[in-house]
C-alpha cells in the first residue's frame, strides 16, 4: 500500500510534517463534517443544544461508533474534549488519604505528572515512580517492575499505554490484571491509542480508560474519552456539575443516558462538533485500506529508525513490538534539543519534537498516511547534518 497522501489533509503544504504525535491533522471530509456540525449550532442553537430534539440522540450515536472501534459498550464510555480532562476527572475523584500510593512510571505526560502531583498534594497521598527497565523487550520484566512497587498502601496504578517522550507501547495487560486483583484502581492513558493500535478496552479490564480521538484517529482537536467499568461509575465526579449531573447514581441520567454518561456529557454550553464528527473519521478510514497503509506506516518508521540508529550507534529504547507502531522515539547524542528543534525548523521546515527524557536527547518522528519516503530522507540527512553523524558502516 502506497502512502504519501497530502491531498485530503489540510496540513502547510511548506511544513513537513512528522509531528503527528501531538495533535493530529485532521482530513478535509471530516473537517467538513466538523464545520457542518458548527453550522447547524450557530444556525438554531436553542433546537441544536435541546437534549430532546437530536443532541442526546447525536451524542449517543458517537458513542455507539465510537464503542464498536475501541471494544467496549457504549454506555460505559462518555464524550469528553481531550485525555486530560479525562483523566482529571479521575484523579480528582478518587477517595485518596494521606500515605496512600499513586504508582507510575518515569515515562507519563508531563502535564498528567501535574494532575497527579495536585492530587497527592491536596490529598496527602505519594507518587512512587518505577523505572521501567530499558530497552523494554520482555511484557514479564516490566510487570514485575511495576509490581516490585506496590506496598499495602498502592491504591492507584497510573500508566500510559503509548508513551508520549518515549513512544512506547507498554504491555500494560499483565499489571492492569494483578493490580485490579490486589483491588487497586488500573487508570490507563490511552492519549495515542484509538486508530493507532487495536483495542478491546472490556478485555483490558482496567478501571479507567482515557482516549484521545484527534491524535490518531483523525477527527478535529477537542474530541476524546472516557471508559469506565460499571462497578466504578458511581465513584466518579464530573468535573463540572451542570445539568447532566444528578445526586441519586443508580438512577438513569436525566437525558437518556446512563447517570454517569450524563453527568459527564452534560455539562454547559459547549460546542460538541468535534465529538459528534467521531463517526465521519471512522467512516474516512474504512473507505482505505487502513490496515494496509498503517502496515506501511510501521515499515517505512521502522526503516527511518533503523538508518538514523546506524548513524548515531545509539541502541533503540525497546524492540520492534513494544514500540508505537507509528511513532518512534530516536536517541541522538548529546545535543541542545531547543538548537535541534528549531534549526530542523528554521533550516528544513521539519516540524519534529526534539526532548529530553531521563538525560538523553531524543527525535520523535510519528509517520503518518500523508508522510513519504523522501521526507524520511530529508530528516536523516538533516539529522546527520545537523548533528555531524558519521556515515553508516
Ligand atoms: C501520553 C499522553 N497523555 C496525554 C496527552 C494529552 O492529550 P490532550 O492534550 O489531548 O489531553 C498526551 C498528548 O500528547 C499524551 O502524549
Amino acid at each position: 500500500m502506497a502512502i504519501g497522501f497530502k491531498q485530503p489533509f489540510l496540513l502547510d503544504p511548506e511544513v513537513v510534517f512528522l509531528n503527528h504525535g501531538s495533535f493530529g491533522a485532521c482530513p478535509r471530509p471530516v473537517f467538513e463534517r466538523y464545520q457542518a456540525w458548527q453550522l447547524r449550532l450557530e444556525r438554531q442553537p436553542v433546537a441544536f443544544l435541546d437534549p430532546d430534539r437530536g443532541y442526546a440522540a447525536w451524542m449517543a450515536e458517537t458513542r455507539a461508533a465510537l464503542s464498536a472501534e475501541i471494544g467496549a459498550r457504549a454506555d460505559d464510555i462518555a464524550g469528553f474534549t481531550n485525555a486530560t480532562s479525562a483523566l482529571n476527572a479521575v484523579a480528582r475523584s478518587l477517595p485518596l488519604a494521606a500515605g496512600d500510593e499513586i504508582l507510575t512510571t518515569d515515562h507519563e505526560y508531563a502535564a498528567l505528572d501535574k494532575t497527579w502531583g495536585f492530587v497527592a498534594a491536596r490529598t496527602g497521598a505519594r507518587i512512587v515512580t518505577a523505572r521501567v527497565p530499558l530497552p523494554l523487550t520482555d511484557p514479564a520484566a516490566f510487570t514485575e517492575a511495576l509490581m516490585a512497587r506496590v506496598t499495602d498502601r498502592t491504591r492507584v496504578l497510573f500508566l500510559s499505554h503509548i508513551t508520549s517522550p518515549t513512544a512506547l507501547l507498554f504491555p500494560i495487560e499483565g499489571a492492569v490484571a494483578q493490580a485490579r486483583a490486589r483491588g487497586i484502581w488500573t487508570v490507563i492513558d490511552g492519549a495515542h491509542t484509538p486508530g493507532h493500535i487495536p483495542l478491546d478496552l472490556d478485555a483490558l479490564g482496567a478501571d479507567f480508560y482515557a482516549g484521545n480521538c484527534h491524535k490518531w484517529l483523525l477527527t478535529p482537536k477537542g474530541a476524546g474519552f472516557l471508559h469506565v467499568r460499571p462497578e466504578q461509575q458511581a465513584l466518579l465526579d464530573p468535573l463540572v456539575i451542570s445539568h447532566g449531573w444528578q445526586p441519586d447514581r443508580s438512577a438513569p441520567g436525566p437525558f437518556g443516558g446512563t447517570a454517569f454518561v450524563d453527568a459527564m456529557e452534560f455539562q454547559g454550553t459547549r460546542d460538541p462538533s468535534a465529538w459528534l464528527s467521531v463517526p465521519e473519521a471512522l467512516a474516512f478510514r474504512t473507505a482505505q485500506d487502513w490496515d494496509g497503509i498503517a502496515r506501511a506506516c510501521r515499515d517505512l518508521a521502522t526503516g527511518t529508525g533503523d538508518r538514523i540508529a546506524a548513524r548515531t550507534g545509539l541502541p533503540p529504547l525497546s524492540s520492534p513490538d513494544l514500540r508505537a507502531p507509528q511513532m518512534i522515539a530516536l536517541p541522538v547524542p548529546e545535543c541542545d534539543v531547543m538548537w535541534l528543534k528549531t534549526r530542523l525548523y528554521d533550516r528544513y521546515a521539519i516540524e519534529i519534537p526534539v526532548l529530553r527524557w531521563n538525560g538523553q536527547a531524543i527525535v520523535r518522528l510519528s509517520v503518518q498516511c500523508y508522510n513519504t519516503p523522501e521526507e524520511m530522507d530529508l530528516l536523516v540527512d538533516a539529522l546527520a547534518e545537523l548533528l555531524g553523524l558519521p556515515v553508516a558502516a
